[in-house]
């Protein structure tokens, strides 16, 4: 079977973490690295946090490299609120073993995508967007060697952080506005698709009878999830945002897509970071750069979430 190779940019996260345990999950996927960025904690918890869960998946050859620590221009901004104080808030681990690779996030996503053929990975990034910035500006030389970039960001309705802005874009929007304009195939996999797939109780329950470490990990995950996002938003399931992104890859009729143009706002201040998606062509503001994920098939996604779950039975 030819594999497609996924390279995850990350700042676990909940949701984070259920996407690594996907893109480990299944067969025709191969998880060749993965890098961290600050967003819902600090590069230090969100790197401790992304090595926790590859070690409790033993997920243990796959490199994970701590990447940028704050934005290219905006302070950083964390969300303790829904992910809690560690960032990872719910489950608890054994003591970390599992080393972090010793170069920077940036520099691993670099050589990874210089190893490999001309378009030849996906990279899917589920956190603010600075370290694949960083990566296109250090090393131009990668954009040809990236199949399609899936990022979970944005959304062409509205934020979760302001009305206009999502928390990834939001958190640095000129580097993602640097992705936008990269001119590299980008499906954006936005609110209006992750606020479709939520994690109610029954689904946690569902899940929890897989009754392996996986199914353990996604009720700790979820349960605590499901409790700040009741707390903040008064949603009774948490939008399962990042594992959108590799269930796409993995079931390619997953989305429904509109391919147009999509801006990011460096300029304003009530929109600041906000993904104008010109879905209905209507505005001409340019050519398309972006799929534009405009609906999902949600009972699709719950079972590729828990034939992911199931995978790790034989693990
Ligand atoms: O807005 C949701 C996104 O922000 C998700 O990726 C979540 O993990 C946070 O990073
Ligand atoms: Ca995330």
């Amino acid at each position: 079977m030819n594999k497609q190779k996924v390279f995850l940019d990350c700042d676990p996260g909940h949701d984070d973490a259920i996407n690594i345990m996907l893109a480990h999950a299944y067969p025709e996927l191969e998880l060749v690295g993965i890098s961290v960025v600050a967003g819902n904690q600090t590069i230090e918890k969100t790197t401790i946090n992304a090595l926790n869960v590859c070690q409790y998946l033993g997920i243990m050859d796959v490199p994970v490299a701590a990447g940028c620590g704050n934005a290219m221009v905006k302070p950083r901004e964390i969300c303790p609120e829904i992910h809690g104080k560690t960032g990872l808030d719910g489950p608890t681990f054994e003591p970390l073993v599992k080393k972090a690779d010793p170069r920077h996030g940036v520099q691993l996503m670099i050589d990874t995508l210089m190893a490999a053929e001309d378009h030849e990975i996906m990279v899917v990034p589920t956190g603010p967007l600075t370290n694949v910035a960083m990566a296109i500006r250090m090393e131009p030389r990668i954009i040809q060697k990236i199949k399609r970039i899936v990022l979970m960001g944005g959304s062409y309705q509205n934020g979760n952080v302001t009305p206009a802005a999502e928390f990834n874009i939001h958190c640095d929007p000129e580097a993602a506005y640097v992705v936008f304009t990269s001119g590299v195939p980008i499906t954006m996999v936005g609110l209006d698709v992750t606020r479709k797939v939520l994690c109610y109780p029954e689904i946690v329950d569902r899940m929890a009878k897989i009754d392996n470490k996986a199914s353990h990990l996604f009720v700790d995950l979820m349960r605590f999830f499901n409790k700040t996002q009741k707390e903040v938003f008064g949603w009774e399931g948490g939008p399962t945002h990042d594992p959108v992104t590799c269930a796409s890859i993995i079931d390619p009729e997953l989305l429904t897509t509109k391919f147009c143009h999509v801006s990011v706002d460096i300029k304003s201040e009530e929109s600041y970071g906000r993904t104008n998606a010109d879905i209905f062509e209507f505005f001409r503001r340019g050519e398309p750069n972006c799929d534009v994920a405009v609906d999902i098939n949600v009972e699709r996604f719950w079972d590729i979430i828990e034939q992911g779950i199931r995978y790790y039975g034989d693990k």
